[in-house]
């Protein structure tokens, strides 16, 4: 069962935070809107997409070029062909951090 889980402050990185959850690794990304939640893996051949080019709220695999829409997860370009799976975030108030949901 999914829980909330304690990441890391906003303020605290840059454009990308990766952690690791029961052996998987999650990628956050920081975008203007909020901050957003993915598998780091590519769906392709497993690159990791805190590494990748972010552009309009997609990321550019960094092996390949696949982009994801970091909102939905949503393969917009080959060669990947499924989406990556992605997560709900929050910002809590009270201590400033990024929470995830996995
Ligand atoms: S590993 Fe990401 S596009 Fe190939």
């Amino acid at each position: 069962m999914a829980r909330w889980h304690k990441v890391v402050k906003p303020t605290e990185f840059e454009r990308t935070y990766k952690f690791v959850h029961r052996r998987k690794e999650i990628a956050v990304f920081k975008l203007e809107d909020g901050v957003y939640a993915t598998e780091n893996s590519c769906s392709h051949e497993y690159s990791p997409l805190v590494e990748g080019m972010i552009v309009d709220g997609d990321v550019y695999c960094p092996k390949h070029g696949s982009r994801f829409e970091i909102r939905t997860g949503a393969v917009k370009d080959f060669p990947a062909t499924r989406p990556v799976r992605t997560f709900p975030t929050m910002i809590n108030e009270e201590d400033g951090y990024i929470y995830v949901k996995c």
